[in-house]
């Protein structure tokens, strides 16, 4: 019999414990930002002004990607029945949106208990088929035994994870035939890189023989997110002041952080930003 060697097993339960803390701190952190955006009306007018849309939206998607976002969804061969699926979906304006739009029912996934909780509200008076749950993608089991679905869609919510490939390999087998995944991301990219780790791990699920049958593309939309970040830099000093008179410092803060640090990559030449369409061809 193989022994376990006792000083592995620390090692593992504290890599574990520490996992779970960042998680936690991490979901927490997103929380607080909601509590803030959800009844802001500077954070609902600077959205307005720097997307073109009138929601409280929390991702790097202007109106030319959502526009090509729309695109790819209205190309899906679709039967009432069918669900779709919101991966970090926030506070679930967008899931609302695309379920009234295209006429499906379908479920929101966050692991920040007040997206969920914001999610669940704003539903209430929405004549939608949507439910909202807790749910963090670290956890093998997040979807539900037999979940099945046509569309799988994220808005910049697959971040920090460790495995592309046991993420993509659990989606694609999740997705009906002649359904599509589509997820926007923003990655880093190490000095030799030249494609995120998201193409890195669909390429090797490519060849790897008895997978799924799938195609996929992605649109590069790196220079346009350079752009929508320098906007967003200058427009937060026009709303420093609203954010200001609402006590909402925090917020004004996060979203130049975000700024920032993205820029400091861009500068770099080391970010790439994909809307990446993947397509079940067969089982
Ligand atoms: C940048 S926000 C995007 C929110 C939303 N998709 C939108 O477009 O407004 C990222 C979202 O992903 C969620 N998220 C991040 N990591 C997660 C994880 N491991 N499990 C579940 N949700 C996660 C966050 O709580 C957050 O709501």
């Amino acid at each position: 019999m193989i022994s376990w060697p006792k000083e592995l097993t620390k090692l593992l339960k504290k890599a574990f414990v520490q996992r779970s803390s960042f998680q936690r701190k991490m979901s927490k952190a997103f929380s607080s930002f909601y509590r803030d955006a959800f009844n802001s009306e500077a954070y609902l007018t600077f959205c307005t002004s720097l997307y073109g849309r009138s929601l409280p939206q929390f991702n790097l998607i202007d109106s030319d990607q959502w526009d090509l976002f729309l695109e790819e969804l209205k190309g899906i061969p679709k039967r009432g029945s069918d669900r779709f699926l919101d991966l970090g979906c926030g506070m679930g304006h967008n899931t609302l949106e695309v379920s009234k739009m295209l006429k499906l029912s379908g479920v929101g996934v966050d692991f920040s208990e007040d997206a969920v909780k914001k999610g669940k509200k704003l539903n209430i008076n929405e004549l939608t088929d949507v439910t909202f749950r807790l749910g963090n993608f670290h956890d093998p089991f997040f979807l539900q035994k037999n979940e099945k679905y046509k569309i799988i869609f994220s808005l910049d919510g697959l971040y920090g994870l460790k495995d592309w490939e046991d993420m993509l390999t659990l989606l694609l087998d999740r997705l009906e035939v002649d359904g599509k995944i589509l997820i926007f991301y923003s990655s880093i990219l190490k000095e030799y890189e030249e494609e995120g780790p998201l193409a890195k791990a669909l390429k090797s699920l490519k060849r790897k023989k008895n997978g799924v049958n799938f195609i996929f593309r992605s649109y590069d939309f790196t220079k346009q997110e350079e752009v929508l970040l320098r906007r967003t830099d200058k427009l937060l000093e026009d709303f420093k002041a609203s954010f200001k008179k609402e006590g909402l410092d925090g917020l004004y803060k996060t979203k130049k952080d975000e700024c920032k640090k993205g820029l400091f990559w861009h500068q770099k030449k080391r970010t790439k930003r994909l809307f990446t369409v993947i397509e079940k061809v067969s089982f």
